[in-house]
């Protein structure tokens, strides 16, 4: 089964005076299971690719089919509604809300479930053995800034899991922590792909990059090349 497939995407910003082609024709396959790590230098792309392919964003032209699907065929609502319900994403600056505590940041995206409706006693559950999960049972009320920045980024990607996401997006997951902790953080993500989740990460990394099953290299918008670069 495939997870998403690119056919030669474009993403320009057209900035008025000159264009900016930040995706200029890539084409991929990811299939289930698969856990990539996109490279590449600053600019190269990399965050754009996982913006469209996490449905944050629309090509300027090409296709990408999504879970079997054709996202140029979907509306902004059907497109949301996939997102919500089959994808969850980590950032490089774990995007938590302070004043929040860890359970209420992990419930986050119950907020945004169709209907919308309240938190229920399942709910509570389920966002209690997310945090036991990720190693924070014991800091359930804790605000992120009582909390390490490795334990900052457990509880985005216990919200990650929330509504038990088919697939995981994570742009630069251990990019703002030290190496110890970014072992601990690629841990968790590693068994989440070996329990059958797909996982897209970027990173500038190769220690890091090396622990995904794939690599890929973006320069100036394009694949420029797979696998492991040393040198
Ligand atoms: N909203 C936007 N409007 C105009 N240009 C943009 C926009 N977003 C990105 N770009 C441009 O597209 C190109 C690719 O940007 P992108 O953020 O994908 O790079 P990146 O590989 O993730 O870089 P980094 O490693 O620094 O995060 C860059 O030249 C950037 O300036
Ligand atoms: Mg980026």
């Amino acid at each position: 089964m495939l997870t998403a497939r690119l056919i030669n995407l474009h993403k320009h910003y057209d900035l008025g005076s000159f264009v900016v082609k930040a995706l200029n024709g890539v084409s991929l396959d990811i299939p289930e299971g698969d856990f990539l790590a996109i490279m590449g230098s600053s600019g190269s792309g990399k965050s754009t690719l996982l913006n469209l392919l996490g449905g944050l964003d629309r090509p300027t032209s090409g296709q990408y089919i999504l879970c079997g699907q054709d996202v140029a065929q979907m509306t902004d609502d059907e497109l949301s509604a996939i997102r919500n319900s089959r994808i969850g994403f980590i950032f490089q600056s774990f995007n938590l809300i302070p004043q929040y505590t860890v359970v209420e940041n992990i419930q986050v995206p119950f907020h945004y479930r169709p209907g919308y409706p309240p938190i229920s006693p399942l709910d509570e559950a389920r966002s209690i053995e997310l945090a036991e999960q990720v190693g924070l049972g014991d800091r359930l009320d804790h605000r992120p800034f009582q909390l390490s920045g490795g334990q900052q980024q457990r509880v985005a990607i216990a919200r990650a899991l929330v509504n038990d996401p088919a697939i995981i997006m994570a742009d630069e997951p251990t990019g703002n922590l030290d190496s110890q902790t970014s072992i601990e953080i690629m841990r968790i993500l590693k068994k989440l792909n070996a329990e059958g989740r797909t996982i897209i990460m970027v990173t500038h990394e190769d220690e890091i990059a090396e622990q995904a099953k794939r690599q890929i290299h973006m320069k100036d918008g394009l694949i420029a090349g797979e696998g492991i670069f040393r040198g």
